[in-house]
């Protein structure tokens, strides 16, 4: 009796050791798979939040390096003021805005659209008209993707075997995981490398470990510049791996402004219902103690 129920014990204890292992690094050698690691975010979790000096360092690396090449098109510069975001002061926002955006104007008498200064309610313009002049700038051809959804766009494959998919599954819920987006891009951001022995690099494409297989991108490494690129000002040491995590974090807001809204009304939410069951349970008590 004993020893079946400890033999039972030990393959549950495997199975979850299984499913908990399944985030460990995947093997050196290539496999046509691409493993992306999990991240540690201030924004994960049921309680998680933006930070929002964060934001402001990775907005600064989209604008001095991303922005050369990729549009945000559904942010609007109101949204970098807004609580819950970036927070900027507005003064500053509307200064941005005025110096170094134009956008078409209500057209004049005759119908000309003439360019005016861009203004707080703006969207943020793209860098390119069109995506046959974003592709023409690219040595290779690819098209920059806009970068305003990319974070929910972009996934991470299961390297789970399709049986204890399920368990994972139910461990992403039961964490609310749903960084996966993030952790891509990061992952993307810091992935160009050295390519394999063997692996030949297409003309105007970069090796990089994170992009799906055969990882040839056409995007060439943002942050080639290395530590120092970028200036920040709040003590947080200029280095790659800060770009590339404040940048993802910035994306991963422009993706999901109201996360943090949402992540409070759940709470309220956990609380009334709980607050509800207790009283329920008291009524209940109350109401079966008589004999009726
Ligand atoms: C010189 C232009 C250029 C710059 C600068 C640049 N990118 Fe890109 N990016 C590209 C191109 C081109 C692609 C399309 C690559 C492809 O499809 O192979 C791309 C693709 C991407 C993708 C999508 C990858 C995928 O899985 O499809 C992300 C995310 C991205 N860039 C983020 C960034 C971020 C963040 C920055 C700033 C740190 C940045 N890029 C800077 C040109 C650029």
């Amino acid at each position: 009796m004993i020893s079946i129920s400890s033999a039972k014990a030990g393959a549950a204890g495997l199975l979850l050791a299984v499913v908990l292992g399944a985030g460990a690094p995947a093997q050196a050698e290539d496999d046509g798979r691409t493993h992306i690691e999990r991240q540690t975010w201030t924004f994960s979790g049921l309680l998680g939040k933006f930070d929002q000096a964060q934001l402001q360092r990775g907005f600064k690396v989209y604008s001095e390096v991303c922005s050369r090449c990729h549009g945000v098109k559904r942010l609007a510069f109101r949204n970098l003021v807004q609580p819950g975001g970036p927070s900027f002061s507005e003064a500053g926002v509307k200064s941005l805005a005025a110096d170094k955006y134009r956008v078409d104007a209500e057209p004049n008498e005759q119908g000309k659209v003439l360019k005016r200064p861009a203004v707080l309610t703006d969207n943020i313009p793209p860098p390119f008209k069109n995506e046959q002049e974003a592709r023409s700038v690219q040595p290779g051809g690819a098209l920059p993707p806009d970068l305003s959804l990319i974070a929910r766009a972009r996934g991470v494959e299961s390297e789970t075997p399709f049986y204890l998919v399920p368990l994972t599954m139910l461990r992403d819920i039961l964490s609310a995981y749903q960084e996966a987006g993030v952790d891509y891009l990061y992952a993307y951001l810091t992935g160009y490398k050295e390519p394999p022995p063997g692996a030949k690099v297409p003309e105007a494409m970069n090796y990089n470990a994170a992009f799906p297989a055969p990882h040839f991108t056409g995007m060439p490494n943002p942050f080639a510049g290395g530590d120092g690129l970028v200036t920040y000002t709040d003590g947080t040491p200029a280095t790659v791996d800060n770009y590339a995590r404040d940048v993802a974090s910035f994306l991963a807001w422009a993706a999901d402004p109201r996360l943090e809204e949402r992540k409070r009304l759940g709470i309220v939410v956990i609380g009334y219902l709980l607050i509800t069951a207790i009283l329920f349970y008291f009524a209940k008590r109350r109401i079966w103690s008589k004999a009726h």
